[in-house]
This record gives C-alpha cells, structure tokens and sequence, in this order.
C-alpha cells in the first residue's frame, strides 16, 4: 500500500513520488491551504493539500484527528522560513496528488501530544489508542532492541532458548500461585508458574549446559509500581560456573547492553557488599547508591542513657539505634520534620527524633533538638563525631527493633536523597551478596527461605543444622539505582542436602515428596553443580527508559488492583463453565443442584 514510512522522508526524496499510509496526527487550515501531520510508527511527515485539486481538498476539509488516509503525493523542499528543525522530517513536506479515507476515527478519548495529565485508568481503558502516542512507541521500540540485544549476547555466549511450561505445579518464589483447574483431573489444578526455577535446573540435569528464557512469571502479590501479577523474566541457568563466574558473565552482558542501547558506559567492575554492609549502611538489601547519606549504628553510645526509647534496642540483640545524617538540613521547619516523622511512621517507626546542629561550635547551646534533656552531653558529642556533623546539619534517629530502624531510615535515606535532589552519577549498579539463607518468622514460627528453596548454602550440612539463623547463602542480587534488577544463585545438586534445606524450612519427607519428589529424584541421576540468576526485564526497560513504573513498558499490564480496564479482566465465568470444570462457587448457587 505504501512506498515510504512518513517518519523515514528528507531531502534525498525530493521530487519523488510517494505513497504513505498513516494516521491524521494534526490538521492545520491555512485559508486556502491544508496542512496534515500524518503519522505512522516511524515519525510524523507534513502533507500538503492545496485548493487546485477541489477532490484532495474536499476530503482533506472532511477529514478528523486520528483519520486513517492513504496518500500519495511528490516530496518537495518547505518553502524557505517554513522548515522545522525540531521534526526529522522538517525540511521536506509531501504535496498531496491523491488521498483515499481507509477508516474514520471517532473523536479519541485523550490528545495524542503534549504533557496532558490523563488519569492512568483511562489510558488503560484506550491502551490501543495510548499506544499509539510517541512516547510509548519509543517505549516499545526500547524495550525491543533491550530483548533483541540480550538475546544476541546470551546466542554468542551459547546459551540455548528454550521454552518451559506455562501449566505446571507450584514453585515456591513467595508469592501466591495463579491456580488452573483441570477439566480433565478431577480436584486437580496447574500452578501459572512464579518462575521457570525448577524446569531451567531439570535442563542443567538434561546437559543443556547454558540455558535461557525470555519469560513470563505470575506472582498473586501486592502490587506496586515495580510489581506486575504477570511480568518477564531474562531467565538463565548455567552448568559448571561458580558464582564468580556467573557475575563476570551477567556484568558483562549489563554493560553491553547500556552500551549499545544508550551509549552510557557503567563501570568496568560492578562493586559489590555483603548484605551484612548494605543494611548497615544503607538499611536495605537494594540501596541506591548515588544517594550520599549513610546509616550510622549508634547502639554502643545509647546502652546506658536514661532516655529509654534508645537504651531499650540498644540492649536489645534484635534491636537498632541508628543515625542519619542530612547535610544543610537544620533549615528543615517543624511541619517539614513534622511531615518526616508520619512518613517513616508508614514503616512502623514510633517517632525521628532529630538533633538540628544550628552551630558545631557553640557546643550544645548551639544543638536544638527534643532529645537532648534525655541524652547526657559526652554521648551526644560522640555521637555527633561519630556521624561527621557539621554546622547546618540535622541528625535524625530511629529507635527499634532492627527490621523497623532499617526499613524506616532506609525509606527515609532514599526519600531525602530525591526530593533534596542529592543523587550523584548517573548508573550505580551493585552486586549484593552473602545473604542469610533463611529468615525467621515469628507468626508460623519457622524459617523462611530468604531467596527460594533451591539456593546452596556457603557451609557444610552440620553448620546449615547446627545453625540455620546464621548461615549464609550462595545468592547474589544485581541492583541498580535502587531497583533490585535481578537475583540469582548457585543451586543446591545434591539430593540430601536438598531434603536437608526442606526439613529446615518445615517442609516434612512426605510434603517433599509430594511437591518436589521429581526435583530429589533427578538430582540423583548425576546433576552437575549449576546455578544461574533472573533478571526482570520490565524493570531493566524501565530503568533504561527513566519510566516511573513498570505499567509504562508493558504494553497491557495490570492496573494495581490486577486488572485489565481493556478486555475487563478477570471476569465473571458461567454456570455451565464451572460445572464442566467441576468448581461450585460458595457464593454462587449451582442451578443444576436447586
Ligand atoms: P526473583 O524472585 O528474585 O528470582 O525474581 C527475579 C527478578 O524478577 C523481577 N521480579 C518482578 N518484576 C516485576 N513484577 C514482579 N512481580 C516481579 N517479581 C520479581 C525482579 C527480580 O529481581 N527463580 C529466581 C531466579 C534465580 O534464582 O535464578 C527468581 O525468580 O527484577
Ligand atoms: P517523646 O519522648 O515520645 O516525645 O519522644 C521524643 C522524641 O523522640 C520525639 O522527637 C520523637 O519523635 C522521638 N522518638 C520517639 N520514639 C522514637 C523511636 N522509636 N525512634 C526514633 N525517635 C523516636
């Protein structure tokens, strides 16, 4: 239908004739003259209809925003003062020989351009018509060439793609599972796998050596800005590399990536921190590191004050006392600490208690703070030196049990960092390592798996049982500007030290077998030592795409509530469905059985 993309026209065209199919972007009448930008997926080109042809320009006059039209016409030069620099097709325009209306459009339901706020529901509602704005083609265009240049890296590498079932059985990842009934197997059920973990070990054990997959994975969680119900997954597993070598190989292939697809250089070695470190230092196990501000542990100063909010965790062994300090922050009013304070109560935190340093050197008369009664004043210099205070600065506190402290300063760090815009460099990636193999949890009372069930712990069987609390694991994380990017992990391949990981984590010899008796089974048939990491691809493009949530590079995703405005999922299913699957909803009364 077309000889030329409109977006692909300059000057090398002149004088040519052209056939182009697009959408009426803009319609501009000059008295006499009409103007239409015409689009397609490759750009924006300025058709011209002029009165001499009464036929073109009758149509063109009838014509509506997002009108699909079919034109063709000769490539001419803009007349001197009209060219438009800041369109690639600025300096030609296409007069119109003849034009035919492929399909009207209704008025759309928001402007195609321009920064107009249009609430997100209704974007998803039109998504067909969402996409079709520039912004979100580049998107797409983005997170294309993204898939296209790590599967290019992974095929020199001699990885092998390989497909993996999408109805199976539960793999634990922490979520909950999105449940298939079997029409065929009465009572039973597929699990939407959370990810491939199981399959993509079982192909190591098959000698597939190097394995990956552009994949999807379903979580039933809560939703946030970087969580989908369903997402993609750079899956990859790998026989006989140990983990260096596997953060070797995945560095390499990041950097190759930003490289090619950005032109931004990151470092030639990713630097790494034990998790121990980051939370620490940064309260978190994903810390963004162009924020400047550090956690500092003040536990050992606050053992002996009066003031008991700190002494308490300080003499607790699962509790912290931590200080952060905010350069130039003593400007900082009442109702903006105020305001502080409620949001790290959003994480449990009872209160910040702040020391403002209005003047170092006037000593504690130069201090202001609702603390420094309760706080004898040796402890609060130290604390002072010890945090590196400055004339100017405020020190803010948390006081609780470790996880609390943690995830309130953390939050806080990383809140301060951007609204004070303090974000230095532009890429800070980070491996993250040493992660305790288990957590844990005070409600069922038992241990958590932190990453998943699979992961090789980094000491033998005895310490794994002897200690489970203190024994760490094999996994790494890849984070990047605060985004946890992906994780992985060197696998467990022998069958008793897999049951062994399975009792410790509550799961007894018969549920074992039951849920994973294939996996303890296949170990035995000579499995080679194996690991590998996942990487999410929908927050690697946003990150590449400086998109503020991962909905902004799925094409359909899920509003946070899990579902689609679009097609109106999920839905209501029918009597007659539900039988054939032999599901009765509790709240539904089967007419076959009234
Ligand atoms: P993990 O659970 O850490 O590991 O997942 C790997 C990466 O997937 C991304 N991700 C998500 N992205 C969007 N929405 C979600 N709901 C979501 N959940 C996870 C994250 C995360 O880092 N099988 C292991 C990998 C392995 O051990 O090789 C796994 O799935 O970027
Ligand atoms: P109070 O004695 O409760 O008025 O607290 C004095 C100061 O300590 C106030 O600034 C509180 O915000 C702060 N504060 C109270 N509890 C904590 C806590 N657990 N961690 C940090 N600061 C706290």
């Amino acid at each position: 239908m077309r000889t030329h993309k409109c977006g692909e026209l300059n000057t090398a065209h002149l004088h040519e004739v052209v056939d182009l199919c697009g959408w009426v972007h803009r319609r501009r009448d000059h008295g006499g003259v009409i103007f239409i930008d015409l689009r397609d997926r490759s750009g924006l080109v300025q058709v011209v209809f002029d009165p001499d042809s009464p036929e073109t320009f009758a149509i063109a006059e009838s014509v509506r925003s997002e009108y699909v039209l079919k034109v063709q016409g000769i490539v001419r030069s803009r007349p001197e003062g009209t060219v438009n620099p800041n369109m690639a097709t600025g300096e030609i325009e296409v007069l119109v020989r003849q034009v035919e209306v492929l399909n009207k459009a209704e008025t759309p339901p928001f402007p195609l351009e321009g920064d107009i706020e249009v609430n997100e529901e209704t974007r998803l509602r039109f998504r067909y018509i969402d996409l079709r704005r520039t912004e979100m083609q580049e998107k797409m265009k983005i997170r294309r060439d993204v898939t296209r240049c790590l599967r290019n890296f992974l095929d020199d590498h001699d990885f092998f793609e390989i497909e993996t079932p999408y109805l199976t059985k539960a793999t634990p990842e922490g979520a909950r599972d999105y449940l298939v009934p079997s029409r065929v197997h009465e009572d039973a059920f597929y699990a939407l796998p959370q990810s491939p973990q199981l399959y993509k070990q079982l192909l190591m054990i098959s000698g597939m050596d190097r394995y990956y997959q552009v994949v999807r994975c379903f979580r039933d969680e809560d939703l946030r800005a970087d969580r989908q119900p369903e997402f993609t997954q750079l899956d990859i597993e790998t026989s006989f590399m140990d983990e260096e070598h596997i953060m070797f190989l995945m560095e390499e292939m990041i950097r190759h990536l930003f490289s090619e697809i950005l032109d931004e250089q990151l470092p030639v070695e990713f630097p790494r921190m034990s998790y121990h470190e980051a939370m620490q230092r940064y309260g978190s196990d994903r810390p963004d590191l162009r924020i400047p501000l550090e956690l500092v542990d003040i536990a050992e100063e606050m053992k002996d004050v009066e003031f008991k909010v700190f002494s308490g965790p300080a003499n607790d062994p699962d509790g912290r006392v931590a200080a952060l300090r905010l350069p130039h922050g003593a400007t900082l009013t009442r109702k903006e600490i105020d305001e502080l304070t409620r949001f790290v109560g959003i994480y449990g935190a009872k209160g910040l208690a702040y020391i403002k340093v209005n003047d170092l050197d006037a000593g504690i008369a130069g201090l202001q703070s609702p603390i420094l009664k309760f706080i004898p004043d040796d402890v609060v210099n130290r604390v002072l030196a010890k945090t590196g205070a400055r004339t100017g600065d405020v020190i803010f506190f948390g006081a609780d049990k470790a996880r609390i402290v943690n995830e309130a300063l953390g939050a806080l760090r990383v809140k301060l960092g951007i609204d004070r815009d303090l974000l230095e460099g532009k890429w800070k990636p980070v491996w993250i390592f040493d992660f305790p193999m288990f957590d844990w949890d005070e409600g069922q009372q038992r241990w958590n798996a932190i990453h998943h069930p699979f992961t090789a712990p980094k000491s033998t069987m005895e310490e794994l049982q002897s200690d489970p609390g203190h024994t760490l694991s094999r996994a790494y994380d890849l984070v990047l500007n605060g985004t946890e990017l992906g994780g992985g992990s060197i696998r467990i391949h022998k069958p008793d030290m897999q049951k062994a990981v399975f009792e410790l984590l509550g799961i007894g010899k018969e549920e074992a077998q039951q849920k994973f008796g294939f996996l303890l089974e296949a170990l035995k048939y000579g499995c080679p030592p194996h690991g590998g990491i996942a990487f999410g691809l929908d927050r690697l493009v946003m990150l590449m795409t400086g998109a503020s949530s991962i909905r902004e590079v799925i094409a359909f995703p899920k509003t946070q509530s899990a579902s689609c405005p679009l097609i109106d999922a999920p839905a209501i299913v029918n009597d007659a469905q539900l039988r054939e699957l032999g599901i009765r909803l509790r709240g539904r009364k089967d007419k076959a059985e009234d």
